[in-house]
């Protein structure tokens, strides 16, 4: 298995750190180390998250097309859309959102603040309509890519969460690679790797990068779509193209995309009460900001994992935060009292 023969344009600041969660493993009483990977600082560009390190691998392939627009479609808060206009106006080129209904939610300036209006002060080309949410292709994607064609562009798309491209799942193939080399510093190998899922590819990247070393089944994915089946479908089939595209040694099977779907309630970008907990928690004890959509899920599910023995007593549990923190304005209601 060898990544750099995939051409890689630098979007990141480099390897992100690994920290401890100290207060936080304490606070859980102790039996069990939590650690924290930090994507959601990995880059200068917008606040980056897990969608700048995918699409370094992306990028190349734009640039070599000679592409001069990049599309990309997402929910109204998306972070992928957010990130996507920020790597087109540093390598100065157009940028067309399709931002599309996903969350059932009405915070007063929900389509104002937080990733969209980044995007906006970036000058994407900003579309809102109104079909509601599906991780797969969409024809309003699809749409737009003829609009930029029809005004004479040339457009590069990049699906939701980068996840359908065939090179989406490389950035975190090289995740894994990152980790590895850390533990080595580290001297101690991390027994679980907790990871948010909804398009897919971060995990299958990281599914394919931890396979490696034989840890696939140590990626506890944590289900935040509510759409489970079809996030556990892509995550495997992205995987298993993954594997063949960087030369894993072995084949990906669908039992070693591990998907833990109770903490995705109510639905995609509706947070419950574990969710908002666990974000106060984090907060709380560690100034670590996680968000109602993502990170909040994730970070809710390593929290019960532990008060409920599921990890076992003295195990290193690295939680992979890929961002999201900017959906939080568009949530201000929930935390109106903190
Ligand atoms: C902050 C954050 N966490 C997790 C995810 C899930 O990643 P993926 O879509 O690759 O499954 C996303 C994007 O969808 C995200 O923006």
């Amino acid at each position: 298995m060898d990544l750099r023969r995939f051409p890689r344009y630098s979007l990141t600041f480099g390897p992100t750190p690994i920290v401890p969660l100290k207060r936080l493993s304490a606070h859980l009483g102790g039996k069990v180390s939590l650690y924290a990977k930090r994507e959601d600082c990995n880059s200068g560009l917008a606040f980056g998250g897990n969608k700048t390190r995918k699409l370094e691998y992306l990028i190349p392939e734009a640039l070599e097309q000679g592409c001069d627009t990049l599309v990309s479609i997402g929910g109204i808060q998306s972070n992928q859309t957010r990130q996507v206009a920020a790597v087109a106006a540093h390598l100065g080129m157009k940028c067309v959102l399709v931002q599309e209904n996903w969350v059932d939610y009405s915070d007063a300036v929900y389509d104002r603040v937080g990733n969209i209006q980044m995007s906006r002060i970036m000058g994407a080309d900003v579309r809102l309509v109104p079909d509601g949410f599906d991780i797969g292709i969409r024809k309003s994607w699809e749409d737009a890519m003829d609009s930029v064609r029809a005004a004479g562009g040339k457009p590069f798309p990049i699906p939701a969460g980068c996840s359908e491209h065939p090179l989406g799942g490389l950035g975190f193939v090289g995740f894994a690679e990152e980790v590895r080399q850390q533990e080595e510093a580290l001297g101690f190998k991390f027994d679980y790797i907790v990871v948010c899922s909804v398009t897919g590819s971060t995990q299958a990247g990281m599914v394919v990068g931890f396979a490696a070393d034989g840890r696939a089944r140590r990626v506890i994915g944590i289900d935040a779509s509510a759409t489970p089946e079809k996030t556990h479908a892509q995550i495997t089939r992205i995987a298993k193209h993954t594997a063949e595209l960087v030369g894993l040694a072995q084949p990906i099977h669908e039992n070693d995309v591990i998907l833990d779907t109770r903490f995705a309630g109510p639905a995609y970008g509706l947070p419950n009460e574990g969710t908002l907990d666990a974000i106060r928690l984090c907060a709380r004890m560690e100034g670590v900001l996680t968000d109602p959509v993502y990170e909040g899920k994730s970070m809710d599910a390593m929290i019960q994992m532990v008060r409920n023995d599921e990890f076992a007593p003295g195990s290193k549990v690295l939680y992979a935060h890929l961002g999201g923190v900017p959906a939080l304005n568009a949530y201000s209601f929930l935390f109106r009292n903190g």
